[in-house]
């Protein structure tokens, strides 16, 4: 690869330098994209990726049924806030009548006696498994015995925070590589709010941190398989850590279900003579990884254990109330780049879980229990025995969950469940602009997934279609219908007979994101629910609220030029299901996304995840850039979800 500095981008970035399609390597196009995006080379560079409208756009607008602006104003406004403008500067802005407070910083201490962050120094290896890791991103509030206890994800670092004397960042002992380690995972925290507001309660017994290498527990059908058994772990069943953990859920039991995400770009090998295994490919396992653990500890190379990335990629269940618990890795949800886990409870019982991978052209998946959930009863099993689905969108508006079991796919079941991907693909699941999260309306029968973008939709390059990586052409189709698709959609889906664990479902695009202040065509101007008011482009994040309002977040290009002029830095929004509209409710600080959402018990507070800011938020100037879990309140402290 070309020896540019690379600790500035966004994991999603780096994966995109570092896996490329078969068909194009597009290394200077995705650099520029990532700077400029960042700043970082003044904002001379816009994308400007204005193709024409497809054909089957119409198709898709004709779906829409619910979010034309009529129904808008007949509808009337659902939303106890005044909207805001975008903005570009370093700082969060929330409407008239709301306030907000950092609740949990990068390297804050989560127990007695532990220093906060040092910014010159970083975080040293001895609190470095004690405070709250980097880059902050799903989250759930658990109350447990009257305690409100957040568990909540660290995706991954910036190499050049947490080891900032080292030159880029890059780690040179096993010492620093256990720092990146202990940064990353998740955080279980007490939190109560106080004369001061919201804080971390330092002494609580809840209080714990799970990182790269926290034992944990394999279940499920690849559960001592000999796809998933190490030198180490002949067994199969016993690994250490959870990987790039993303988007997440909750069970109805009171469990958190975090999501490993990218974790193909923590494995890999200096070996040259290491002869790749085919599977390494549809997952983007390469010999390059983005830490560089492999020089400092042997169980990230893959020549000497093959088989651990493949104990990556998975769903993990995590008891909050336990803080030593074992957290149980459940392959029975398949391993694919898991984003979230919705889950909801189905008409008879069952417990379903919806699931996006994000990655161009991967699919949107769902999982049924065979047992049904009884309050009380033993849950152990209810995310071991099961079917995977995968989405199939039909052009008509319907829609279809194939089963993926050993005689649709002709894999056994451990295959399946390691193989996710591949076995989805000989069901012909429909190629998505990487799904992100789904979301499940608690007071319809209903389910959003965020399609963020998929820049290489439709794309002609060198005379062939793009493909994801598993070969199969991202030719453009009803719910994915731009080409070059740099905004993201919305889908939403109905499941016939009001049933989530039903096969069939209806569906329709519930938002295309555009900018019709730069684009007048239909196709990059977005669906009648986007104005210049509240533009916004690739959606994300997304959680509905108690009362039914669907809550977007973004992860996209904050440029504010070109396709993006006019849209500011990354934000949340609010969406009314029933009359389609959408109103801009919080922008983030310059350079980060905001990612990750919950309430307190008395839903009075908000909390807002901020991830990877490049202005020095929130201390200061002078000061290292912090990922933030923030605290939005209403100055008279009513309800806002
Ligand atoms: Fe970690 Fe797809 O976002
Ligand atoms: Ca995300
Ligand atoms: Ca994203």
């Amino acid at each position: 690869m070309t020896d540019i500095d690379k600790s500035n981008l966004s994991w999603d970035e780096w994966d995109e330098l570092q896996n490329p399609p078969p068909a194009q390597t597009d290394f200077d196009r995705v650099v520029e994209t990532a700077l400029s995006r960042r700043g970082f080379l003044g904002g001379v560079l816009a994308l400007g990726s204005a193709a024409a409208a497809m054909g089957t756009l119409g198709t898709a607008a004709n779906l829409m049924s619910s979010t034309s602006a009529q129904a808008q104003e007949a509808a009337g406004s659902r939303f106890a806030f005044k909207p805001i403008p975008v903005s570009t500067d370093k700082t969060i802005h929330v409407p008239e009548g709301y306030s907000w407070k950092p609740l949990a910083k990068w390297g804050q201490p989560l127990f007695p006696g532990v220093p906060d962050l040092d910014h010159v120094n970083g975080v040293s290896l001895e609190h470095s498994d004690k405070v709250f890791g980097e880059n902050t991103d799903g989250m759930e509030m658990f109350v447990i015995g009257g305690h409100q206890v957040i568990a909540v994800n660290h995706e991954y670092v910036n190499t050049k925070v947490n080891l900032p004397k080292n030159a880029d960042g890059t780690p040179t002992s096993a010492d620093d590589v256990k720092i990146l380690q202990n940064m990353q995972g998740v955080t279980v925290m007490e939190v109560a709010e106080g004369e001061n507001g919201w804080e971390i309660v330092l002494d609580s017994p809840f209080n714990r941190r799970i990182h790269h290498n926290t034992p944990m527990k394999l279940s499920g059908p690849a559960a001592g398989s000999d796809l998933v058994k190490t030198a180490a772990d002949p067994n199969g069943t016993d690994c250490l850590g959870t990987f790039n953990n993303c988007g997440a859920g909750r069970t109805p039991w009171g469990t958190y279900l975090t999501c490993e995400e990218n974790f193909n770009g923590y494995f890999g090998t200096p070996n040259a003579e290491f002869q790749m295994p085919e599977d390494y490919k549809r997952y983007g396992i390469a010999a390059e990884t983005r830490y560089a653990y492999e020089k400092f500890d042997e169980r990230f190379d893959v020549a000497k254990n093959p088989n651990e990335p493949r104990r990556a990629g998975y769903i993990v269940e995590i008891d909050p109330s336990n803080a030593s618990s074992v957290p149980v890795k459940r392959t029975a949800l398949g391993r694919i780049k898991h984003e979230n886990a919705a889950v909801v409870v189905a008409r008879d019982g069952r417990v379903v879980v919806y699931m996006g991978d994000d990655e161009r052209g991967e699919f949107l998946y769902k999982y049924v229990s065979n047992g049904i959930y009884v309050p009380g009863a033993d849950t152990s099993k209810l995310l071991d025995e099961g079917t995977l689905f995968v989405a199939k969108f039909a052009e008509d508006g319907s829609g279809e969950w194939v089963a993926l079991t050993p005689e649709t796919t002709g894999m056994k079941m451990d295959e399946i469940c390691v193989f996710t991907r591949q076995a989805a693909s000989k069901v012909g699941a429909t190629t998505m602009d990487r799904p992100e999260w789904v979301a499940v309306n608690p007071v319809a029968i209903e389910a959003y997934c965020c399609l963020t973008n998929n820049s290489r939709r439709g794309e002609i390059k060198d005379g062939k279609m793009r493909t994801n990586a598993g070969g199969e052409e991202m030719t453009v189709n009803a719910v994915n219908p731009r080409e070059k698709n740099g905004y993201g959609q919305i889908v939403r889906w109905y499941p016939e007979v009001e049933d989530h664990a039903n096969a069939k479902f209806k569906w329709d695009l519930f938002a295309m994101a555009g900018n019709p202040a730069v684009h007048k065509d239909s196709a990059y101007a977005g669906s009648a629910n986007i104005n210049e008011g509240n533009m916004f482009n690739s959606p994300d994040g997304m959680m509905f609220d108690s009362t039914g309002l669907v809550w977007i977040q973004t992860d996209g290009d904050d440029s504010n030029e070109g396709d993006f002029l006019g849209q500011g830095n990354n934000q949340m929004l609010a969406g009314d299901p029933v009359s389609g509209r959408i109103e801009r409710f919080l922008t983030g600080p310059n350079g980060a996304e905001v990612t990750g959402l919950t309430w307190s018990a008395d839903k009075r507070t908000m909390f807002v995840g901020i991830q990877h800011p490049k202005a020095p938020f929130p201390d200061g100037e002078d000061k290292l850039p912090r990922s933030t879990v923030v605290a939005v309140k209403r100055d008279d402290n009513a309800m806002i979800g």
